[in-house]
């Protein structure tokens, strides 16, 4: 999946002639999964047609502040363009274009959603080859940089003059390729490694039978999408689950017991730098699997039970640069129950879930969970999807990694 999937992308076309190009980059953004709007300034509708732009970006295309072919005279706002957008791109950036966006002119729309937007912006330069080397030129893309601004450099080849040199628009697939890995490398968690444990296990009685709980796993496959999209690798590790996830960056390892668990996740421990054990694994297994199905003979049946291994706990035992994150389930003396855990545990912090609280645990869309760190510090959090609540434990883990 890439970086761009369900990402707003804004594209700015200027009029250049590469901007017969920019059809191809909405197409590709689009492919990635995308939404794309496109603004346009009133020259370079002499290159491109809207009609070409709306149609593959599936949306209308801007040029003026307001329609003059709407009857309504709907007022364009550049405010809410700007605001709308995750990414800026302006391709092709013509250096008139340039030139005013490094010095605050603001005479069309693309100028002053320019202006407006406070998401990261993307230029990419096209000129001809001696506009490009001037001095006033390289100033502008300097001074454009020096504000944040990312240059995706003109490449060297055949230019609209018949000139050869410096000066053309990088290609779409290029430039797409450009800010994929752009975002990737400056995505938080580029570069580490997360382990993660999630769902139910199931502990065998005879062939046919378990003991098991009603975890969904919907908690942890939400944390492990977070922590991929912020750039990490993530490991999951998970029991028997209806979840479903498809990211280039999730290495999903099913198991079913909780020996199967501990084994997994030891496996994968040493090489990581977080680890989340959202699992609900069962504390108790039988003491011997019945190799045949289990007959209804007499009027009670007794099952012996022998505890599983504490996956956590051991791991805390052998944690060296591991930021080790636990789950604790509570009914009662919540916040103490949950610090003598996180104590006990060696854990570098704590997501407690209190059965008191109405839309916390298993089997629901929404959390309400509270963090306590490895100082007792404790944060409490509002009841939220799971989605929302994922993004906070994943936002406490990199404060607390950060600090
Ligand atoms: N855990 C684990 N391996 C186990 C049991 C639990 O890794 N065999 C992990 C869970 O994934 C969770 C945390 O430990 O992160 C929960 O701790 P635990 O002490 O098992 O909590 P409870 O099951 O609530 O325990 P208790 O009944 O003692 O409160």
């Amino acid at each position: 999946m890439s970086v761009l999937s369900g990402k707003k992308i804004l594209l700015g076309i200027t009029a250049g002639i590469a901007a017969y190009k920019s059809a191809n980059l909405v197409r590709l953004f689009i492919k990635l999964g995308a939404e794309v709007k496109v603004m346009m300034t009133p020259a370079s509708k002499d290159f491109i047609t809207p009609l070409t732009l709306s149609t593959l970006s599936k949306n209308p295309v801007h040029s003026s502040f307001y329609d003059t072919e709407n009857e309504n005279e709907l007022w364009n706002n550049h405010v809410e363009l700007g605001l709308w957008a995750d990414y800026v791109v302006i391709a092709p950036a013509t250096a008139n274009t340039l030139s005013k966006m490094a010095n605050g002119t603001c005479d069309n729309l693309v100028l002053a959603t320019y202006l407006s937007a406070k998401c990261p912006v993307y230029f990419a330069p096209a000129m001809d080859l001696d506009m490009y080397k001037h001095s006033s030129t390289k100033e502008n893309l300097q001074k454009l940089q020096s504000f944040g601004n990312v240059m995706i450099p003109a490449t060297s080849g055949e230019l609209a003059s018949g000139l050869v040199g410096e000066g053309r628009m990088a290609e779409p697939e290029d430039i797409v390729a450009f800010i994929e890995s752009d975002i990737l490398s400056k995505l938080p968690l580029r570069g580490k490694k997360v382990l993660i444990t999630a769902g139910p296990t199931y502990e065998a009685i005879d062939p046919v039978r378990f003991i098991g709980n009603h975890s969904s796993g919907k908690m942890g496959f939400e944390i492990a999408k977070q922590a991929a999209n912020l750039g990490a690798e993530v490991f999951l590790v998970t029991g028997p689950t209806h979840q479903e996830v498809k990211h280039s960056f999730i290495k999903r390892i099913d198991v079913i017991s909780a020996e199967e668990m501990y084994n997994a996740s030891h496996e994968y421990f040493n090489e990581v730098d977080i680890a989340i054990l959202s699992a609900a694994v069962a504390d108790y297994k039988p003491k011997n699997i019945a190799h045949q199905k289990i007959k209804k003979k007499d009027a009670t049946l007794s099952i012996e039970l022998v505890p599983t291994k504490d996956i956590l706990a051991s791991l805390g035992k052998i944690k060296k640069q591991q930021f080790l994150v636990g789950f604790a389930l509570e009914t009662d003396n919540e916040i103490e129950n949950a610090s003598a855990k996180l104590t006990r545990k060696n854990l570098d912090m704590i997501v407690l879930n209190s059965l008191q609280d109405k839309g916390a645990g298993f089997a629901t869309n929404t959390n309400k969970i509270t963090i306590i760190d490895i100082n007792l510090n404790i944060t409490e959090f509002d009841l939220k999807s799971k989605t929302a609540v994922a993004k906070d434990i994943i936002n406490e883990i990199l404060q607390k990694l950060d600090a």
